[in-house]
């Protein structure tokens, strides 16, 4: 019975967006949020679940508490960091539902992109970098700043990792990765507000054996790996999951290869866009040979993501619960062939698996 009580009060009731779970006391809205899934998790720039003291730092996660819990229901009066706010008992949350959040989030996207220069098409993070999808999905179109945008003198920082401090958003998990994983952190955050900046200080490299993690971890472009700089843009190439019997690592990784050719080494990453284990140097840098590698097999990419083009069978569709959260179908806008006969009306476009072509039109 004592059992029966301490897992009953250990457990707290939180309605997201119209979807009620249970989830552990001490879960913050946003983990409660990933665990429903889909669109109704926010966004976020800075929290990494395997990274101690993350979080808090981006507001991309702000959502909107309309009731604090069951014993006092008032709402909070200011939109909350959901990744460091914690559920109570009872409490309702609006993420999407909530016009102040969206908001609030399109004045967020803004404000994080008010010293990033617009250089997309020349990154290599483009294709995979959250601000890019950030903006893409809760940005405004413009910008009201009109002051001159930071700069910065260049800084190498090693043979392996590139900083290019102008897209960096201070999220501060590459200092946390750092900090967490590797033997000594060399590189900081110096200065403080509109001054601060990552920097090594004395200009040492970063030659750790597992500081090539920071790669992974950067949400944007400003930490990227010197070994495929420019090599090939990274929906060119193709994600294969493979393992190797490492003694530093778990030796799991992700290759990004062309043909037969390895161009890049990354961590495997989740759903979420974090990495499920931390690899070694050795297996980033210098693991660059596909005989160096057991190929699993095609990995599983989200199917909205750019990096899906060209190679949908092995693509992964997000779970959208618009129809839970509005609680009904949703409602067509329009039908296309009410207007336009150009496709044959008895296909429907959205069961075909994967991009329409030409040849499902042919008469047969
Ligand atoms: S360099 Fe990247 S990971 Fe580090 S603080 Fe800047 S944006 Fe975050
Ligand atoms: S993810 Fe919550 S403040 Fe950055």
């Amino acid at each position: 019975m004592v059992a029966y009580y301490s897992l009953y009060f250990l457990f707290m009731k939180v309605t997201i967006d119209n979807i009620s779970i249970d989830v552990p006391a001490g879960t913050t809205i946003l983990n409660a949020a990933r665990l429903i899934g889909g669109d109704v998790a926010p966004p976020a720039m800075c929290y990494y679940s395997k990274l101690e003291g993350s979080g808090g730092k981006c507001r991309t996660c702000l959502c909107e508490v309309s009731k604090g819990s069951e014993k006092d229901p008032r709402p909070m009066p200011k939109l909350v960091a959901s990744c460091r706010t914690t559920v109570m008992d009872g409490m309702e949350v609006k993420n999407m539902t909530s016009d102040k959040v969206i908001d609030a989030r399109k004045g967020v996207v803004e404000f994080l992109l008010l010293n990033h220069p617009l250089d997309c098409p020349v990154c290599d993070q483009a294709g995979e970098c959250d601000l890019q999808n950030l903006s893409y999905n809760h940005g405004n179109e413009g910008t009201r700043y009109e002051f001159p945008r930071r700069t910065f003198e260049k800084e190498d920082i090693g043979p392996f990792i590139s900083l290019h401090m102008t897209r960096c958003i201070m999220c501060f998990r590459c200092v946390f990765t750092a900090e967490q994983l590797t033997e000594r952190r060399e590189h900081g955050i110096l200065e403080r507000g509109d001054h601060a900046q990552i920097s090594t200080m004395l200009n040492k490299a970063l030659d750790n054996e597992f500081i090539g993690n920071v790669i992974d971890v950067c949400p944007v472009g400003a930490l990227t790996d010197k070994t495929f700089r420019f090599k090939n843009r990274v929906w060119f190439t193709k994600p294969v999951d493979a393992h190797r019997d490492c003694p530093t690592c778990s030796g799991k990784v992700r290759l990004w290869m062309r043909g037969p050719e390895v161009f890049r080494v990354t961590a495997r990453k989740d759903e979420w866009g974090e990495v499920e284990s931390f690899i070694c140097n050795d297996c980033r840098f210098h693991k660059k040979e596909t005989k160096d590698w057991v190929i699993e097999g095609p990995s599983n990419i989200k199917r909205s993501s750019v990096i899906s083009q060209g190679h949908y069978q092995h693509t992964v569709k997000s779970p959208v619960y618009i129809d839970r959260v509005i609680g009904k179908e949703p409602k067509f806008l329009m039908n296309i062939h009410d207007v336009s006969d150009v496709n044959k009306p008895e296909i429907e476009l959205s069961k075909i698996d994967g991009p329409s072509h030409s040849d499902d039109f042919k008469v047969k």
